[in-house]
Protein backbone atom coordinates (compact mmCIF):
# COMPACT_ATOMS: atom_id res chain seq x y z
CA UNK A 1 0.00 0.00 0.00
CA UNK A 2 1.38 3.37 -1.29
CA UNK A 3 0.67 6.05 0.68
CA UNK A 4 1.26 10.08 -0.45
CA UNK A 5 0.89 13.17 0.54
CA UNK A 6 -0.39 15.96 -1.65
CA UNK A 7 -0.36 19.29 0.02
CA UNK A 8 -0.26 23.17 -0.98
CA UNK A 9 2.26 25.28 1.04
CA UNK A 10 3.11 28.66 1.14
CA UNK A 11 6.80 29.78 -0.30
CA UNK A 12 7.70 29.86 2.97
CA UNK A 13 6.37 26.69 3.98
CA UNK A 14 2.82 27.39 5.44
CA UNK A 15 0.03 25.00 4.15
CA UNK A 16 -2.71 27.38 5.57
CA UNK A 17 -2.61 31.32 6.55
CA UNK A 18 -3.51 33.19 9.79
CA UNK A 19 -7.13 34.01 8.08
CA UNK A 20 -7.67 30.17 8.08
CA UNK A 21 -8.86 31.16 4.15
CA UNK A 22 -7.98 29.24 1.58
CA UNK A 23 -8.33 32.28 -1.08
CA UNK A 24 -4.42 31.92 -1.99
CA UNK A 25 -4.50 28.50 -3.79
CA UNK A 26 -4.54 28.55 -7.54
CA UNK A 27 -6.41 26.56 -10.07
CA UNK A 28 -3.95 24.26 -10.93
CA UNK A 29 -3.48 22.99 -7.22
CA UNK A 30 -6.99 22.47 -7.30
CA UNK A 31 -7.52 20.62 -10.31
CA UNK A 32 -4.23 18.71 -9.11
CA UNK A 33 -5.86 18.12 -6.27
CA UNK A 34 -9.01 16.53 -7.69
CA UNK A 35 -6.97 14.85 -10.22
CA UNK A 36 -4.83 12.66 -7.62
CA UNK A 37 -7.96 12.02 -5.45
CA UNK A 38 -9.77 10.41 -8.68
CA UNK A 39 -6.97 8.11 -9.51
CA UNK A 40 -6.36 6.61 -6.57
CA UNK A 41 -9.73 6.63 -5.62
CA UNK A 42 -8.65 6.38 -1.71
CA UNK A 43 -8.49 9.78 0.06
CA UNK A 44 -7.58 10.22 3.97
CA UNK A 45 -7.99 13.37 5.37
CA UNK A 46 -8.41 14.86 8.98
CA UNK A 47 -12.39 16.76 10.25
CA UNK A 48 -10.71 20.12 10.31
CA UNK A 49 -9.98 19.49 6.51
CA UNK A 50 -13.01 17.46 5.95
CA UNK A 51 -15.55 20.52 7.51
CA UNK A 52 -14.42 23.12 5.23
CA UNK A 53 -14.63 20.27 2.00
CA UNK A 54 -17.80 18.87 2.96
CA UNK A 55 -20.11 18.40 1.19
CA UNK A 56 -19.79 21.06 -1.74
CA UNK A 57 -15.98 20.04 -2.75
CA UNK A 58 -14.89 16.47 -1.06
CA UNK A 59 -12.95 14.98 -4.45
CA UNK A 60 -15.31 11.51 -4.39
CA UNK A 61 -18.44 12.14 -3.81
CA UNK A 62 -20.47 8.43 -5.64
CA UNK A 63 -17.33 6.27 -5.73
CA UNK A 64 -13.81 5.27 -3.87
CA UNK A 65 -13.22 5.98 -0.13
CA UNK A 66 -12.80 8.74 1.59
CA UNK A 67 -11.27 7.99 5.45
CA UNK A 68 -11.93 11.06 7.87
CA UNK A 69 -9.72 10.92 10.66
CA UNK A 70 -12.37 11.88 13.80
CA UNK A 71 -13.40 10.93 17.37
CA UNK A 72 -16.90 12.61 16.59
CA UNK A 73 -19.82 10.52 15.42
CA UNK A 74 -21.53 12.67 12.95
CA UNK A 75 -23.31 11.05 10.05
CA UNK A 76 -20.99 11.04 6.87
CA UNK A 77 -21.67 13.62 3.81
CA UNK A 78 -22.39 10.31 1.64
CA UNK A 79 -21.31 6.62 2.19
CA UNK A 80 -18.36 6.57 0.64
CA UNK A 81 -17.31 8.42 3.74
CA UNK A 82 -15.91 6.65 6.32
CA UNK A 83 -15.47 8.12 9.80
CA UNK A 84 -12.67 6.55 12.12
CA UNK A 85 -10.61 6.87 15.20
CA UNK A 86 -8.47 4.02 14.02
CA UNK A 87 -4.57 3.95 13.76
CA UNK A 88 -2.62 4.83 11.15
CA UNK A 89 -1.50 1.04 10.33
CA UNK A 90 -5.19 0.56 10.86
CA UNK A 91 -6.46 2.82 8.43
CA UNK A 92 -3.96 1.52 5.45
CA UNK A 93 -4.58 -1.83 6.45
CA UNK A 94 -8.37 -1.25 6.06
CA UNK A 95 -7.92 0.18 2.38
CA UNK A 96 -5.39 -2.51 1.51
CA UNK A 97 -8.07 -5.18 2.44
CA UNK A 98 -10.90 -3.08 0.24
CA UNK A 99 -8.35 -3.62 -2.79
CA UNK A 100 -6.83 0.32 -3.09
CA UNK A 101 -3.06 -0.21 -4.06
CA UNK A 102 -2.99 3.80 -3.54
CA UNK A 103 -4.55 6.32 -0.94
CA UNK A 104 -3.93 10.26 -1.17
CA UNK A 105 -3.71 12.42 2.29
CA UNK A 106 -4.97 15.59 1.48
CA UNK A 107 -4.45 17.48 4.88
CA UNK A 108 -3.92 18.71 7.45
CA UNK A 109 -0.91 19.00 9.46
CA UNK A 110 -2.35 16.81 12.54
CA UNK A 111 -3.21 14.03 9.56
CA UNK A 112 -0.11 14.24 7.86
CA UNK A 113 2.34 14.24 10.67
CA UNK A 114 0.28 10.78 12.29
CA UNK A 115 0.93 9.14 9.05
CA UNK A 116 4.79 10.44 8.88
CA UNK A 117 5.44 9.26 12.45
CA UNK A 118 3.55 6.13 11.58
CA UNK A 119 6.33 5.72 8.61
CA UNK A 120 3.63 5.33 6.35
CA UNK A 121 4.17 7.95 3.88
CA UNK A 122 6.22 7.00 0.93
CA UNK A 123 5.83 10.81 -1.46
CA UNK A 124 5.20 14.06 -0.83
CA UNK A 125 3.48 16.74 -3.87
CA UNK A 126 4.13 19.89 -2.68
CA UNK A 127 2.24 22.77 -4.42
CA UNK A 128 4.37 25.79 -4.05
CA UNK A 129 1.99 29.02 -4.51
CA UNK A 130 3.57 32.06 -4.55
CA UNK A 131 2.87 33.39 -1.21
CA UNK A 132 4.77 34.48 2.47
CA UNK A 133 3.22 33.99 5.68
CA UNK A 134 3.91 35.98 8.74
CA UNK A 135 2.40 33.01 10.27
CA UNK A 136 0.13 30.21 9.70
CA UNK A 137 -0.07 26.36 9.77
CA UNK A 138 3.46 24.58 9.58
CA UNK A 139 3.05 21.18 7.72
CA UNK A 140 3.78 18.81 10.60
CA UNK A 141 2.95 18.97 14.17
CA UNK A 142 5.11 17.21 17.15
CA UNK A 143 7.15 14.90 14.64
CA UNK A 144 10.84 14.60 15.60
CA UNK A 145 11.91 13.01 12.70
CA UNK A 146 14.35 14.14 10.32
CA UNK A 147 13.23 12.59 6.92
CA UNK A 148 15.74 13.24 4.22
CA UNK A 149 13.82 13.51 0.77
CA UNK A 150 14.86 12.15 -2.66
CA UNK A 151 13.38 14.74 -5.29
CA UNK A 152 11.14 12.62 -7.79
CA UNK A 153 10.11 15.44 -10.30
CA UNK A 154 9.53 19.05 -10.16
CA UNK A 155 6.50 20.65 -12.31
CA UNK A 156 5.81 24.47 -13.22
CA UNK A 157 2.32 24.63 -12.90
CA UNK A 158 1.61 28.15 -13.84
CA UNK A 159 3.35 31.57 -14.06
CA UNK A 160 4.30 31.20 -10.40
CA UNK A 161 3.37 27.77 -8.88
CA UNK A 162 5.25 24.65 -9.07
CA UNK A 163 4.98 21.34 -7.85
CA UNK A 164 7.64 19.24 -5.86
CA UNK A 165 7.28 15.54 -5.79
CA UNK A 166 9.60 14.05 -3.28
CA UNK A 167 10.37 10.33 -1.94
CA UNK A 168 10.86 10.05 1.53
CA UNK A 169 13.65 7.93 1.90
CA UNK A 170 13.21 4.91 4.46
N1 LIG B 1 -2.66 23.63 2.00
C1 LIG B 1 -3.37 22.55 1.80
O1 LIG B 1 -3.23 21.88 0.77
C2 LIG B 1 -4.37 22.13 2.84
C3 LIG B 1 -5.13 20.98 2.65
C4 LIG B 1 -6.02 20.60 3.65
C5 LIG B 1 -6.14 21.37 4.79
N2 LIG B 1 -5.39 22.48 4.93
C6 LIG B 1 -5.50 23.31 6.14
O2 LIG B 1 -5.18 22.51 7.25
C7 LIG B 1 -5.95 22.98 8.37
C8 LIG B 1 -6.55 21.75 9.02
O3 LIG B 1 -5.48 20.93 9.44
P1 LIG B 1 -5.34 20.43 10.92
O4 LIG B 1 -4.00 19.87 11.08
O5 LIG B 1 -5.75 21.54 11.85
O6 LIG B 1 -6.48 19.32 11.01
P2 LIG B 1 -6.81 17.97 10.19
O7 LIG B 1 -5.63 17.08 10.15
O8 LIG B 1 -7.51 18.31 8.93
O9 LIG B 1 -7.92 17.36 11.18
C9 LIG B 1 -7.58 17.18 12.55
C10 LIG B 1 -8.75 16.56 13.25
O10 LIG B 1 -8.91 15.22 12.82
C11 LIG B 1 -9.29 14.42 13.92
N3 LIG B 1 -8.21 13.47 14.14
C12 LIG B 1 -6.92 13.59 13.79
N4 LIG B 1 -6.22 12.51 14.14
C13 LIG B 1 -7.08 11.67 14.70
C14 LIG B 1 -6.98 10.38 15.26
N5 LIG B 1 -5.80 9.72 15.30
N6 LIG B 1 -8.09 9.81 15.78
C15 LIG B 1 -9.26 10.45 15.74
N7 LIG B 1 -9.42 11.70 15.22
C16 LIG B 1 -8.35 12.28 14.71
C17 LIG B 1 -9.51 15.35 15.09
O11 LIG B 1 -10.84 15.82 14.96
P3 LIG B 1 -12.06 15.44 15.95
O12 LIG B 1 -12.17 16.58 16.88
O13 LIG B 1 -13.22 15.30 15.04
O14 LIG B 1 -11.69 14.17 16.64
C18 LIG B 1 -8.56 16.48 14.76
O15 LIG B 1 -8.93 17.69 15.36
C19 LIG B 1 -6.94 23.97 7.85
O16 LIG B 1 -6.49 25.26 8.18
C20 LIG B 1 -6.90 23.80 6.35
O17 LIG B 1 -7.13 25.01 5.68
C21 LIG B 1 -4.51 22.88 3.99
Amino acid sequence: MKISVYIAASANGFISNSRNVPDWLSPEYGQGFYSICQKFKAVIMGKKSYDILAPGYLPLTTEGTTVVLTSKHEKPANETVVFTQDRPTEIAGMLKDKGYTNAVIIGGAITISAFLKANLVDDIYFVIEPRLFKTGLPLLQDVDTDNELKLLGVEQLNDNTVQVHYAIKK
